[in-house]
């Protein structure tokens, strides 16, 4: 075989200058957001076993959370509250005297410049765990849209930048701005978790969020990961309903529905990196399995790669450290 018959991609690999110059996909703090868990009480951080490093804290210490993170250079967080009663409605996910509209509040007090969004569910609040109204068996989906909405307008007025509702309940989107626009809060964006698949990836989260179902499970409201075109439907219907950012959760096993998303839609686009991916990589880098680093890098830059705009993760900090490191 004669050399001239074959492409030489390897010319462009041997100096470290030219791979970086030649660099298709740059990761930037600017895309991240950082994911916190917010409980009641002060002076509270207590690690949560299956995502070491990660944290729930109570609303003093998540306001020195966000500085750390803005000073890594991390400007946006996403909140999740953990309220100590629970019951039947969720009652206590639209009060104002919750962790999480106190956090809002508080972060947005102690640092401006944070851009704070807040995840909207009722399933950290019901004793029942799920994201809505039971009824029977069931979610009721239309009676749980005005509790999404009321706790969406309590995020609103307690300061938060944009809503994020996850409960995938259909119209929730809708109800959320609907409700939004009639507070007087039309300039607040909403971030949908369009296609939310029920995964396997969560199971830390619901740990952390205390936010496991007591019963049955989410498949009746969220996508089942066999289905791609679904995802392309569910993602249609919150832009018809007005959202402003789209999301694809989680974001690993679901890359093929981001690169279709971010190919098929210009709104901007999200990819929740859940809490399942962090700890794989937590527990294997803590076994000495893989280099944590790297694989925390190579993970984020698959799903910028694949075409998400931006990264939920809780990553976002340690990454900013090692992007800053160069
Ligand atoms: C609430 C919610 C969940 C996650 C984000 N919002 C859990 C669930 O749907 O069970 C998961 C996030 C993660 O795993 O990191 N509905």
């Amino acid at each position: 075989m004669n050399s001239d018959q074959y492409p030489h991609l390897r010319r462009l690999r041997r100096n470290s200058t030219l791979r970086d110059m030649l660099n298709e996909n740059r990761l930037s703090v600017s895309e991240f957001i950082y994911p916190m868990f917010v409980v009641n009480g002060t002076g509270v951080r207590t690690p949560i076993e299956p995502m070491p490093g990660v944290d729930q804290m109570s609303v003093d210490i998540a306001v020195e959370e966000a500085q750390k993170a803005m000073a890594a250079g991390v400007k946006s967080v996403l909140l999740f509250g953990i309220p100590d009663d629970k019951d039947a409605t969720g009652s206590g996910a639209s009060s104002p005297d919750e962790a999480v509209q106190r956090a809002v509040a508080a972060i947005k007090m102690a640092s401006p410049e944070t851009y704070v969004i807040t995840d909207v569910c009722l399933c950290e609040y019901t004793d029942h765990g799920h994201c809505g109204i039971v009824n029977g068996n069931d979610v009721d989906n239309d009676a749980t849209l005005p509790l999404l909405a009321q706790t969406a307008v309590s995020h609103a007025e307690a300061g938060a930048d944009m809503v994020a509702p996850s409960a995938m309940m259909d119209g929730q989107v809708a109800a959320i701005r609907e409700g939004l626009n009639e507070a007087g809060f039309s300039d607040t964006p909403v971030m949908g978790y369009s296609a939310k698949y029920a995964s396997a990836f969560y199971g830390p989260f619901r740990i952390a969020a205390d936010s496991a179902p007591q019963f049955g499970d989410r498949r009746a409201y969220q996508m089942a990961p066999n289905q791609g075109r679904e995802a392309m439907r569910e993602i249609e219907a919150d832009l018809e309903e007005g959202a402003d950012i789209i999301m694809v959760k989680p974001a690993l096993a679901y890359l093929d529905v981001i690169k279709e998303a971010s190919m098929r839609f210009d709104t901007p686009l999200a990819a929740y990196n859940v809490s399942g991916e962090y700890s794989m990589i937590a527990a294997a880098g803590q076994a000495g399995w893989i280099d944590r680093e790297r694989a925390v890098m190579e993970v984020l830059t698959s799903i910028k790669r694949a075409g998400a705009d931006l990264i939920i993760t809780y990553s976002a900090i340690e990454a900013a450290q090692i992007l800053a490191r160069g």
